[in-house]
């Protein structure tokens, strides 16, 4: 393109540059400079930026300045400690306000610690920047911790619980042995307890395994189209005899259209499970009665009983592994405490929930899974 003599325009000056680049009589200069400054003249090629470089690091980090005041942070970090504009105000945390001093006084330092007022437990870590700044990294060991303390918590429970058994089977062989099979009156009511130990000890042992295999993810529900009336019919006459033995009134009220998506048998399992609750804890002459509803996308089925309640503070708890709201009177009753944390994985394996509701006056436990 002949330019007679005139400057050109920065489109013309371009378009001549990439005709010479095509056709390679560019000088080799041309190129070499090209090549230099390639980085900075393709516009998406730019130095990251401030904010960018936040973003990109994989835990919540902010740049701090003296006094620990944040100029800026990653979503991540306003996520954990909100928006506030320092430190100590988004975390009241004197401890962590000394750790992100050290590092702007040019000390990088990394610690574990707790956050009371946010509930956290995180590993800190500052890094000193140029300029009196330093950058502060949180990582949110919260979740590690919880874990790890449930974990401890179930190791401990678990090994109480099997060591009542095992030493009332113990103490009941030792006594037969120690002359107690002389006195046959005696050695049957032995060798009952024996039996009646070693039951539980199985009963324990299973749903140990049960719900490590649910928690494990190692189960996996076989989804398919269950209708609830006959489903809630069988699985009442489980309990009627048990039922009749306390005068107990037990009926089921499901209409017959309902169906979940559910697994057959783990269905059966959670109804086994609250059905046995609502029979053991209600007291004689009480009445237990299994519900069904449809409610759109949903259905729920409900155990309703007349017995003594679950007292608000032990709601929230009592889906958890062995936990009970009367320790001694559940025990003395066989229960381990797994029957309700076992409902709960269920459930959620079938992509529900389960839940209470209690006065004094009964409790209504109830599961709801997607409509089939
Ligand atoms: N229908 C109910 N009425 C009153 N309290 C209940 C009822 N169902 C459960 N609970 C309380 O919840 C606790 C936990 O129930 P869960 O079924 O998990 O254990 P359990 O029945 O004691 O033992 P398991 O079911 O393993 O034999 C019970 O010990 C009891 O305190
Ligand atoms: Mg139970």
């Amino acid at each position: 393109m002949p330019l007679f003599g005139r400057r050109p325009t920065l489109e013309e000056a371009v378009a001549r540059v990439r005709e010479e680049l095509r056709a390679g009589t560019a000088p080799p200069a041309l190129l070499e400079e090209l090549r230099r400054r390639e980085p900075l003249i393709s516009g998406g090629r730019l130095p990251p930026g401030l904010q960018e470089l936040l973003e990109a690091i994989p835990d919540a980090a902010a740049l701090l300045e003296v006094g620990g005041r944040i100029l800026a942070r990653n979503p991540r970090m306003e996520l954990l400690l909100g928006p506030l504009p320092t430190v100590l105000e988004a975390t009241r945390s004197s401890e962590l306000l000394e750790l992100c001093a050290r590092g702007l006084a040019g000390w990088p330092h990394r610690r574990e610690l707790a956050l009371p007022a946010l509930d956290l437990q995180v590993e800190a870590q500052v890094a000193p920047l140029s300029h009196a700044r330093a950058l502060l990294v949180l990582r949110d060991l919260s979740a590690e911790r919880k874990a790890d303390r449930v974990r401890r918590d179930f190791i401990a429970n678990a090994s109480h619980e099997l060591r009542t058994p095992v030493t009332a089977i113990r103490g009941a062989a030792e006594t037969l042995l120690e002359g107690g099979l002389e006195l046959p009156g005696q050695a049957r009511s032995f060798v009952e307890m024996i039996a009646r130990h070693a039951d539980r000890l199985t009963r324990l042992t299973e749903d140990l395994l049960d719900l490590s295999k649910l928690e494990t993810g190692a189960w996996k529900p076989a989804l398919g189209p269950v209708p609830l009336a006959p489903l809630c019919a069988s699985v009442i006459e489980l309990f009627r005899e048990r039922a009749e033995e306390k005068q107990i009134a037990l009926d089921a009220d499901v209409p017959e259209r309902l169906r979940a998506s559910a697994d057959r048998r783990a269905l059966e399992q959670i109804l086994v499970n609250l059905l046995d609750n609502a029979v053991k804890f209600t007291p004689q002459g009480g009445r237990v009665t299994l519900l069904g509803d449809g409610l759109g996308p949903s259905v729920m089925l409900s155990v309703v009983d007349t017995g003594p309640g679950v007292e608000p503070q032990h709601q929230g708890r009592i889906f958890e592994r062995f936990y009970r709201s009367d320790a001694g009177r559940s025990r003395e009753s066989g229960g381990t405490g797994l029957g309700l944390a076992i409902v709960k994985h269920l459930s959620q394996a079938m992509g529900g929930e389960a839940g209470v509701e209690s006065t004094g006056n009964g409790s209504r436990f109830w599961v709801k899974l997607p409509t089939a």
